[in-house]
């Protein structure tokens, strides 16, 4: 975390510097008081070192190393520490031979928008709500200046915090906040991914126009997000649960999700994918161990949530700052 004030002139965070380093001192000073933090922090410490061989981040499952590079042990205790940071909702992975399937296989999220956003080479990219830091990797292989993952939930903050152990990228970042409490970098990001964040937000629009802020003009938001089936204006607020998530307050439809774009500073938006979720992209894995899916929609109508609401759709928009 310490090396993004570190090097903060060589990636134009000067005007920031100060700022981040409070932030990360305080987070430091939390994990390190708090019993999970502690444990996470103790597994990390426990990790084998190891180099890695070779590397795959293009490919769908993202590999880091091989088998051959561990010593004898090495495995198991690798193995180990992956286990007491379940549950890993993101992936694929496969380190140093251990193949693990995550809750989603967010290799199909990236395939719907990998050809359709502008090339990350150079750019500074934020993505918000990273978990482990899955597409930061993916990212990485385009080679951007920066990718900044901010990501609250310690368990998944300590799973990036593993991968990057290992993957020892100098591009990447995270950092264990929210995007709200993130300092505001005005105007610094190229790319900004939000990607299943904005329903779980009460202020849909503050959050947008949070957003724009700190994009530069003509800068790409990617944002992905649940919507409802349908072309006209509406939007869904359940009351309650929306498929067994208690944080889910608001779900548009398309059209009224470029209507938000457009109140918030942005132009151009567009549609370049709509997904039913299906069990092949979200299932219970043994890395997982909680409900997953199925469990989420009627059995009798998996055209509905549990609840009766439409089932998770998904849409991919993009649209530039203003
Ligand atoms: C549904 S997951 C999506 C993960 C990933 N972006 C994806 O699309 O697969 C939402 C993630 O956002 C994180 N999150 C929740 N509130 C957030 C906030 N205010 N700022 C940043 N991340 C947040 C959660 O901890 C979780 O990892």
């Amino acid at each position: 975390m310490e090396r993004l004030p570190a090097q903060a002139d060589r990636l134009g965070l000067g005007p920031w510097r100060e700022a981040l380093a409070e932030l990360i001192a305080a987070r430091t000073r939390m994990i390190a008081g708090d019993g999970k933090g502690r444990r996470y922090l103790a597994n990390e410490a426990g990790l084998p070192e190891v180099t890695p061989s070779s590397f795959d981040l293009a490919g769908d499952r993202v590999r880091i190393g091989s088998a051959a590079d561990l010593a004898p042990g090495q495995e198991a205790t690798l193995r180990s520490a992956l286990e007491t940071l379940q549950p890993w909702r993101k992936g694929p992975f496969n380190l140093f031979g251990i193949e693990f399937d995550s809750e989603w296989d967010s290799s199909l999220k990236w395939n719907r928008l990998a050809g359709h956003i502008a090339p990350l080479a150079g750019r500074r990219v934020l993505d918000i709500g990273s978990s482990n830091g899955y597409y930061l990797l993916r990212m990485a292989a385009h080679k951007p200046q920066l990718a900044l993952g901010v990501e609250p939930y310690l368990t998944y903050f300590f799973q990036f915090q593993l991968l990057q152990h290992y993957a020892r990228r100098p591009e990447l970042f995270t950092l264990p906040v929210t995007f709200e409490e993130l300092p505001v970098l005005e105007g610094y990001f190229d790319t900004v991914f939000s990607m299943g964040v904005l329903s779980h937000r009460r202020s849909p629009l503050d959050t947008l126009a949070a957003m724009r802020r700190v994009l530069r003009g003509d800068g790409q938001l990617v944002l992905e997000t649940l919507v409802l089936p349908g072309d006209d204006e509406r939007v869904l607020c359940p009351d309650g649960r929306y498929a067994k998530m208690n944080n889910v307050y608001f779900l548009p439809t398309v059209r009224v999700l470029f209507g938000w774009l457009r109140r918030c500073g942005f132009k151009d938006g567009r549609c370049i994918d709509v997904s039913l979720t299906t069990a092949t992209e979200q299932r219970a894995t043994p890395w997982v161990g909680t409900e997953s899916l199925t469990d989420f929609l009627d059995p009798l109508d998996p055209g509905r949530t549990v609840e009766g609401y439409p089932a998770p759709r998904r849409a991919i928009l993009l649209a530039e700052a203003r």
